[in-house]
């Protein structure tokens, strides 16, 4: 579909525990983008809580949206669409936003579009870089997902390679609750790794994988590790086993992305999703890049993590080549596929 210029979209996220509201302009430029944060409630849990969430998405959403007009300087009036993320996520939090953005567009009269998250995850690389446009290869790792999908144009998505079982996000974030780090597991694993020597080699089996990931035996393998010195009444070398984790971790998915890259000549990588924040996963594909004559791209730090305007930026993709806007009838879909 053709598309007016300074096309206005006012983007809602409220799959996990972030509730966001952005406008972006034209699928690249954000004029605003709010975040409300539930991080602090769920860190008492040690993770994120369903039922707390969807309350939490409740009581903010409102003034978010609101700031979100407000800050981009326009009012209601100007806007030309509502995105709002169907899937994947928890059904309760999409349920908020899915029901305010429907109220929003049936009072606005504004068409309504609904957008997966994970292309939301990809689509955050063009707000970092106006000038980046498919094809190119796109390492996803976040909390619920990790693969290496193919993007020949901005409405196709291939999967090249997945993980058989837990998320990369998942995995940190369950080794950070074994070390007792707290939530979320990612940042913190990190952090503490900031400080340690990444050479502990935890018990591994052959990796006949190809392309797919597996990190539920990497995990174990490290609280395996972890036991086994509980048992010895021996110190626990919390930032070694951090740093030799996160490497570990870190290497498979470069050097994976990087075979693909190079069997099927791809010329960029771009990262998204959660774990695309990770200071040594950014190094280390950055450097393995440059010796391959890849180019490498990754979110600014904002738009890593879960927010609205990468949801703005793939709605507005989505309608410009093609695809339907979205009726009253719309519902969560928590397992939204690629
Ligand atoms: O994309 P995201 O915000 O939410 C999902 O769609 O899942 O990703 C959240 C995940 C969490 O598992 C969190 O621990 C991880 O991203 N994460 C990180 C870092 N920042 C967030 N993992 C490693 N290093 C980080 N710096
Ligand atoms: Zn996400």
């Amino acid at each position: 579909m053709k598309l007016k210029k300074n096309y206005k979209i006012l983007a809602i996220e409220s799959s996990c525990d972030e509730t966001s509201c952005a406008v972006v302009e034209d699928g690249r430029t954000v004029l605003s983008c709010i975040i409300s944060s539930q991080i602090d409630i769920h860190t008492l849990f040690g993770g994120v809580v369903p039922e707390v969430a969807s309350r939490n998405h409740i009581t903010a959403i409102d003034n978010v949206v609101k700031q979100a007009v407000e800050q981009a300087g326009i009012t209601f009036a100007d806007i030309d669409a509502i995105a709002v993320t169907y899937g994947a996520g928890l059904v309760g939090c999409l349920l908020v936003g899915i029901s305010y953005a429907k109220a929003l567009a049936f009072a606005l009269n504004k068409p309504l579009i609904a957008v997966n998250h994970i292309h939301g995850h990809i689509a955050s690389n063009y707000l970092t870089y106006p000038d980046l446009k498919p094809p190119f290869l796109c390492l996803l790792t976040s909390g619920g997902h990790t693969a290496i999908i193919e993007v020949p144009e901005y409405d196709k998505h291939n999967i090249i390679g997945t993980t058989l079982d837990d998320a990369v996000g998942e995995s940190f974030d369950k080794v950070a609750r074994v070390l007792g780090l707290g939530y979320p597991g990612g940042p913190k694993v990190s952090k503490m790794g900031e400080g340690g020597k990444s050479d502990i080699q935890f018990a591994r089996s052959k990796d006949n994988l190809g392309y797919n990931f597996s990190f539920s035996g990497k995990k174990t393998a490290v609280i395996n590790y972890i036991h086994n010195l509980e048992q010895k009444n021996q110190p626990i070398p919390t930032a070694d086993i951090c740093a030799s984790y996160e490497k570990w971790v870190v290497d498979d998915l470069v050097t994976k992305t990087i075979n693909v890259a190079l069997d099927k000549n791809y010329k960029k990588i771009v990262l998204a999703g959660g774990v695309s924040a990770n200071k040594r996963l950014r190094q280390t594909m950055k450097s393995a890049c440059e010796k391959n004559g890849i180019e490498c791209f990754f979110p600014e730090m904002l738009y890593c993590t879960d927010n609205s305007a990468m949801i703005g930026s793939a709605g507005y993709y989505q309608i410009l080549n093609g695809g339907s806007f979205a009726d009253s009838t719309l519902a969560p879909y928590p397992n939204l596929p690629l």
